[in-house]
């Protein structure tokens, strides 16, 4: 019996997502039959206290308050990137340059220029890369894109996608991250897995007209003083694709009463 290699994960951030993370590392290894064992080697976090309650918790051999200790590692094959957005690219590009995997969660970059040399720099040093759409990786999805490409549903007309989330609904709630004007709002954040979903199913988008609104102008910060805000609170989108069809889509995170939708609808001539 061949043994099977070893993978060592260094994490960045250990939030809500790195958390998912360490939960979907686990839980891989138990459900699939992996081609390699993952090893849960260093994380890294803002300060060392937090790196190392963090490290305790999710069960990492070491811990960090400097993610550039995880990027010069020699010992560690994948950095998994799941601080703030506005971080992703310093992050990932230093990553590949030391020939490191990257898993970068979503939105990859502020900017597309930025998210464009992420990849180039990742294409040209062959590493893996992989960006959190998580959703993407819905059995349900590939199903979805196998009847359209069938011809299942006939010529495609038209697609509406949503991502609509709450989490934002309350103008008491503190500014964070995602309100920074360097990569935050609900197109970004939200918007992004929409758009992923809409060009997985239907591919290359060719045209586009957005509109991005504010609705909430200001929010506590931790001192109680208010900084205002200027990122969209909902983006829309209306799409036209290569193929002829025609869409819309929309990242929303102010819409009350919704946890988590993610959903799309595809018309075509036969279904
Ligand atoms: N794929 C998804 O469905 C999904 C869902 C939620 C968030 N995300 C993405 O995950 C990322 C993190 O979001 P979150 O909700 O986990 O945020 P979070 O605030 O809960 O966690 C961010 C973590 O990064 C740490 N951090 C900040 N600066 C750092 C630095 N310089 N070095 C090391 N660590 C640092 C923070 O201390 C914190 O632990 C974002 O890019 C977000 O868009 C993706």
């Amino acid at each position: 019996m061949t043994s099977k290699p070893t993978l060592s994960i260094g994490l960045i951030g250990s939030g809500f997502m790195g958390k998912a993370h360490v939960f979907g590392f686990a839980t891989a290894q138990k459900v699939f039959n992996l081609p390699a064992n993952l090893k849960l080697h260093t994380l890294a976090d803002i300060d060392k206290k937090t790196a190392e309650a963090a490290a305790n918790e999710f069960g990492f051999a070491n811990s960090t308050d400097d993610w550039r200790d995880i990027v010069q590692n020699s010992e560690i094959d994948i950095v998994d990137i799941t601080a703030p957005n506005a971080l992703h690219k310093e992050m990932a590009l230093e990553a590949i340059s030391a020939g490191k995997h990257v898993y970068c969660e979503k939105p990859l970059a502020p900017m597309i220029s930025d998210a464009m040399e992420m990849a180039d720099a990742a294409e040209k040093k062959s590493v893996k890369t992989q960006v959190g759409f998580n959703y993407l990786c819905n059995p349900m999805m590939r199903l979805a894109k196998e009847m359209i490409a069938s011809g299942e549903l006939g010529e495609i007309r038209s697609y509406r996608g949503i991502h609509a989330e709450d989490y934002m609904t309350n103008a008491s709630d503190p500014f964070t991250f995602r309100h920074e004007t360097a990569g935050g709002g609900a197109l970004a954040d939200l918007g992004s897995h929409a758009l992923a979903t809409a060009e997985f199913l239907l591919g290359e988008i060719v045209e586009v007209m957005g509109d991005c609104v504010n609705v909430i102008a200001e929010r506590p910060c931790i001192d109680g003083k208010k900084k205002s805000v200027i990122v969209d609170d909902i983006g829309r989108a209306f799409l036209r694709f290569s193929n002829g069809a025609t869409g819309y889509i929309e990242g929303n995170w102010v819409a009350t009463g919704r946890k988590m939708q993610h959903d799309f609808e595809i018309h075509g001539s036969e279904g």
